[in-house]
């Protein structure tokens, strides 16, 4: 018999349409259970540490140690609304732990646990139209980048009429196949900013008019735009306030030019911008919470210590140092 899946959550008007400065697990507390349509994210999952000028000024160094890949995992997989869709693009390094760290979650359950646990469906693929530098001494040029794709329990069909390929490219009128370039380091001021065609491509498939897509690691917001543009409402996360200023600023151009041409004003609301409370010690943290969020941080800690519990084996071997998490 197929479980019946837990009834959606309806998430406050104050919390759509906002940009959450901070460290996402603070947001993620925010978000009831089965409450988002699309989680739709971009980690910081290599050292982006670089001295390439952005305007004049460096590209910020962002500290691979706020990663908590289990936590994010287990955290999209609680917010996300049955059947629903999560993307999270990764490389070929960081790929086997997170496609791990989503098997996982499916290994040895029941069917009626599985159906609230997200199951891996795919890899998708941008082939950059030109190569990046990464390792130069006799080695392949790195031209491409991957994505996730995976589903909460039994999948909700793709909305993107025919089956799109795994490879993202456009096809002209005479047939010739063209692929997606770079975001220039210079365009939102953020070294990894992703194709605003690619996000749209990704959210038109996975969520219709007024649905909410989430991304925790927001950097430059080019997913709140792409949700703009497809008629989606958002949630974003980013620890840096500088991009959450000029991503703040850029989401703002957007609505004006989208209510100028039309699209509903509803959608629309916004963009809100919230800074979240630093995380305190445990005890402090607690205090500040309400009632609701109070229990939700108990049911974390508390399914935390059973997973730990549960699984006690220590991290694959394969992971790289910087995946390892806390
Ligand atoms: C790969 S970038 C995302 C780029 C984004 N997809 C875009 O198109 O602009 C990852 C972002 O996650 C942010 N980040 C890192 N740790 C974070 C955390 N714990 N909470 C929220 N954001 C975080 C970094 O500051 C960085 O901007």
């Amino acid at each position: 018999m197929t479980p019946t899946p837990p009834p959606p959550a309806e998430l406050s008007a104050e919390r759509l349409n906002t940009v959450y400065q901070g460290d996402c697990r603070d947001l993620f507390a925010l978000l009831p259970d089965n409450s988002v349509d699309l989680v739709l994210t971009d980690p910081p999952y290599k050292d982006y540490q670089s001295n390439r000028p952005v305007a004049h000024e460096k590209v910020t160094a962002i500290s691979m140690a706020t990663f908590d890949l289990e936590g994010f995992i287990h955290e999209s997989e609680r917010v996300l609304k049955p059947g629903s869709h999560f993307y999270c693009w990764c490389d070929h390094l960081s790929f086997p732990a997170i496609f791990e760290a989503i098997q996982a979650r499916t290994r040895n359950v029941s069917a009626r646990q599985a159906a609230t646990r997200l199951k891996y469906k795919n890899c998708l693929i941008w082939v950059k139209n030109n190569h990046g530098s990464g390792d130069l001494a006799g080695n392949y040029a790195p031209q491409h980048e991957l994505v996730i794709y995976a589903s909460k329990g039994r999948t909700r069909p793709l909305l993107s009429g025919r089956r799109p390929s795994n490879v993202f490219f456009e096809r002209d009128d005479q047939g010739r196949i063209s692929f997606y370039s770079k975001v220039s380091n210079y365009r939102f001021q953020h070294g990894t900013s992703k194709p605003l065609a690619i996000l749209e491509r990704m959210i038109e498939a996975s969520a219709k008019h007024g649905e909410i897509v989430l991304d925790p690691y927001g950097g430059s917001l080019s997913t709140a735009e792409a949700a703009m543009r497809r008629g989606c409402r958002y949630i974003m996360g980013e620890l840096d306030a500088d991009h959450c200023r000029r991503g703040v600023e850029r989401l703002e151009q957007v609505r004006d030019e989208l209510l100028a041409e039309g699209y509903r004003p509803e959608v629309l609301d916004g963009p809100r911008y919230h800074v979240l409370q630093a995380a305190p010690p445990p005890q402090e943290r607690h205090h500040s919470l309400n009632a609701q969020e109070r229990r939700r941080l108990e049911e974390a800690r508390a399914a935390k210590a059973s997973r730990a519990s549960d699984n006690p084996e220590p991290a694959p071997t394969f992971l790289p140092d910087f995946l390892k998490g806390e």
